[in-house]
């Protein structure tokens, strides 16, 4: 694998015109071991597919005749103005799908003003990807998605990392204490490619491995010792001047629990179906949880977000912003920071002709009342 430079411009092929052309495409240039890590997901994947059809389920109930000159995909989060709500969701071991990995990400998203979760498990450091972001002045939020790890010395100094990297949030992901069933990897037998690995955990000591007795488990008596729980958010919150988002989040009451221990947003996900199969697709989880936070923190969603429609779906159903996930990785892997810029570009364009088509001067116009539903009770 050639050394990470500033990447060179690809040409995204003329016939890709839509998210799902380049997961077409991508299925064609990605071997077997790569494509069951990145287009898998959880056991029988049941909540994969549910994403998808979850927003397809929805109709748009358009309006017509509105003044519509002037408008804007403008969204106001955590204090900033951007130019979109698209954010680029974190990704782990994106050298995989293309030699020059996190940094084209990062390059592609903060030309096209999107924001940027970086994973803790990258492939390439997070100081080098928050440069290639930072550099870019129309840029959108850049953020690291923190796995805490089994040590708290090793926690602090990855929270300080990113803190100098000039990272401007931490999002903790609460929704994969353990990995999911992931048929589809064991299946393809998945491995690393050699040379690939979360860099950003070089330094991380081993984690103790207590012999476990006859009878013991290897989950309760081993892997969960080590799993993040409240108590944790809590600590993160006074270990670092950055705000806390939550990722991962599906049931109303743990929104609750996060409105309580203010934490600045959460992002109502499912992991991409990767993580507990049968789980709700996040266009059901998402009106609860708005429900449940009455304003008092933003709600971002991820899983399946595929189309222009998608993303004025959520916006309808109260979310701040929307991430994507795989659709980055194709258009990496298609052609690089190009193809992920296209991405990017795609979805916007596919918002402002589903705005202009509904009648949606600004993203404050997209209400329930789009989808047919009642208006939201007011907080
Ligand atoms: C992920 N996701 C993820 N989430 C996270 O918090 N940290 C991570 O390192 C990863 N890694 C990762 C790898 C791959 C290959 C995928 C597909 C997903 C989950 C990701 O952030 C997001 O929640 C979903 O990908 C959103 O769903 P879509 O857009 O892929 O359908
Ligand atoms: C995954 C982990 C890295 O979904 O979050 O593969």
């Amino acid at each position: 694998m050639s050394a990470p430079s500033t990447p060179a411009l690809q040409q995204v092929p003329a016939h890709i015109v839509s998210l799902d052309d380049h997961e077409r495409h991508a299925r064609t240039l990605l071997d077997d071991n790569a494509w069951a890590y990145f287009a898998g997901g959880a056991a029988d994947e049941i909540s994969l597919r549910a994403n998808r059809s979850a927003w397809d389920a929805l109709p748009l109930w358009p309006r017509v005749l509105r003044p519509l000159a002037g408008g804007h995909t403008r969204v106001e989060l955590l204090g900033r103005t951007l130019a979109h709500p698209v954010l680029l969701a974190p990704v782990a071991f994106q050298r995989m799908a293309h030699g020059d990995g996190e940094l084209a990400t990062a390059y592609a998203a903060a030309a096209l003003g999107a924001g940027l979760v970086l994973s803790t498990q990258s492939t390439l450091p997070m100081e080098a990807v928050a440069q290639a972001a930072l550099s870019e002045e129309g840029r959108g939020p850049l953020w690291f998605q923190l796995y805490l790890q089994h040590d708290q010395g090793f926690n602090r100094a990855l929270v300080q990392r990113a803190e100098a990297a000039g990272y401007e949030a931490l999002v903790l992901t609460v929704d994969a204490p353990s990995s999911g069933a992931r048929d589809r990897e064991r299946r393809a037998g998945f491995r690393l490619p050699p040379g690939m690995g979360a860099v950003n955990l070089a330094q991380l000591p081993p984690a103790p491995r207590p012999a476990l007795q006859p009878g013991q488990s290897a989950m309760f008596d081993a892997l969960l010792h080590q799993a993040p729980t409240w108590d944790d958010v809590a600590w993160l919150q006074s270990n670092t001047r950055l705000p806390v988002l939550l990722k991962g989040v599906l049931h109303p009451a743990d929104a609750r629990q996060a409105a309580s221990l203010q934490v600045a947003g959460l992002v109502v996900s499912n992991h991409g179906g990767r993580t507990l199969d049968t789980v709700p697709a996040t266009a059901v989880a998402l009106p609860r949880i708005v429900q449940a936070v009455q304003g008092r923190m933003p709600v971002l969603v991820d899983g399946g977000i595929r189309r222009g429609t998608d993303v004025l779906k959520a916006m309808a159903l109260g979310a701040s912003a929307v991430l994507v996930g795989r659709p980055a990785v194709w258009g990496l892997a298609n052609a690089g920071a190009a193809g992920v810029a296209q991405v990017i570009r795609l979805l916007r364009d596919e918002l402002e002709i589903a705005m202009a088509l509904t009648g949606c001067k600004t993203l404050a116009d997209a209400t329930p009342e789009l989808l047919g539903l009642p208006p939201a009770p007011s907080p």
